[in-house]
């Protein structure tokens, strides 16, 4: 029998592929600054929240609208008015889907929002302009003959990062996010690996142009959406796994509470379609791998190592598209197993539109048609 130590064994090379890596990250992640921290103390890793209604091979009953002109579709806003559906594109353009012709779906490239803009959270303002949350040129606002203007890109001397989510409630104030002040769009993952609070909730009044940190130490904010009585607003921390709310009017204004917790993926873009539920799109489905990443700070330093050298793949699978009630009880989910990073839900009529952060097109299914065989 071979030596299994000899330098031409098979396992001997494997053991060796494997070891020189990890010493070597171990080393330098003792002298890089790559500071990973734990998740909060009250985080938890029990099982997630059961959901009631789950459409677990969405894919096959997926329409593609838009594919091969819309590329990395994050966030959507729809138009009732003029029946446009509009999104971000990875290259900078805000592009719409005019959605009255009768299944044509006409893409009209509509503003790109600067050189180096890429737009992600997008919502109908109140005077017919569309407010975007740029991640890299903060939020702006496009009136409807196309002027782009920067509202603001900084709060407290802090210059947003990666401003992510954004909504607006009924009096005109804009609610939005920034993910993270520390990392740009293009290394977020470094953000979510991190897992340290980068993220604030902030407030934009137009008719004063004063932006107020609501809230900070947050992990990844992403999604914001106003709740229909305006009392509140929805916003979610992806690396948590969870939304909570935060009240904007009344006697409890100033305060947040949980709102849902333990989600099976990874939290977007939220919006409320109007009819009694908020849609958040999960970007990638819960997995154990990322339980063990998240539960140790040492192995995402060691990813982020070892990921300088090889690209490791992170499982962005199952995602999909959650419905849950005003009160953050979970109605239905819509995901996938090859469904990658769904960014955002927006239920208009009877279809659920989806966005996603790298696809090249907008999907949607019929909800009266999602009589889908489980497994
Ligand atoms: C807000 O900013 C806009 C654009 O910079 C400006 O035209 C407007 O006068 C400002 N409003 C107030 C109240 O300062
Ligand atoms: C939420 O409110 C609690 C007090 O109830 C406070 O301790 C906490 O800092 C708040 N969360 C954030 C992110 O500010």
């Amino acid at each position: 029998m071979a030596d299994p130590t000899h330098s031409s064994s098979p396992i001997f090379k494997l053991l060796l592929l494997l070891i020189i890596p990890v010493i070597y990250s171990t080393y330098v992640y003792q002298t890089d600054n790559y500071n990973a921290g734990p998740l909060p103390e009250d985080h938890s890793f029990e099982t997630s929240i059961s959901v009631p209604e789950w459409h677990d091979r969405i894919l096959a009953k997926a329409q593609r609208i838009g594919e091969g002109l819309l590329h990395g579709p994050e966030d959507l806003a729809y138009d009732p008015k003029s029946r446009f559906l509009y999104t971000g594109c990875l290259d900078g353009w805000i592009r719409r889907v005019d959605l009255a012709g009768d299944g044509e779906f006409k893409v009209e490239n509509w503003v790109q929002t600067g050189e180096h803009g890429r737009p992600l959270g997008v919502v109908l303002g109140l005077d017919g302009s569309l407010i975007i949350a740029d991640a890299y040129e903060g939020l702006l606002k496009v009136s409807p003959d196309k002027e782009v203007e920067v509202l603001v890109d900084e709060a407290k001397g802090v210059k947003f990062g990666i401003t992510d989510g954004v909504d607006v409630a009924s009096d005109g104030t804009i609610y939005f996010t920034d993910a993270s002040y520390k990392y740009r769009l293009d290394n977020h993952m470094l953000d979510i690996l991190e897992a340290r609070p980068h993220g604030r909730l902030m407030s934009f009044d137009p008719s004063s142009n004063e932006t107020i940190v609501l809230l900070g130490d947050l992990y990844f904010a992403n999604g914001v959406a106003v709740s229909p009585d305006q009392k509140s607003l929805i916003y979610c921390e992806t690396v948590l796994r969870r939304c909570r709310r935060y009240y904007i009017q009344g006697e409890n204004k100033g305060i947040n509470e949980s709102f849902i917790d333990n989600l099976p993926g990874y939290p977007d873009n939220i919006r409320y379609d109007g009819e009694g539920h908020y849609w958040i799109g999960l970007s990638a489905g819960r997995t154990m791998l990322w339980d063990i990443f998240f539960k140790y700070p040492i192995l995402r330093r060691i990813l982020y190592v070892v990921d300088k050298f090889v690209t490791v793949p992170k499982s962005m699978k199952n995602s999909g598209v959650l419905g849950v009630s005003l009160d953050g009880q979970p109605v239905a989910l819509y995901s996938d197993p090859n469904l990658i990073l769904a960014t955002s839900g927006l239920k208009i009529g009877n279809y659920l539109y989806y966005g996603s952060l790298y696809k090249s097109y907008i999907s949607r299914i019929d909800l009266t048609q999602t009589k889908i065989p489980e497994k």
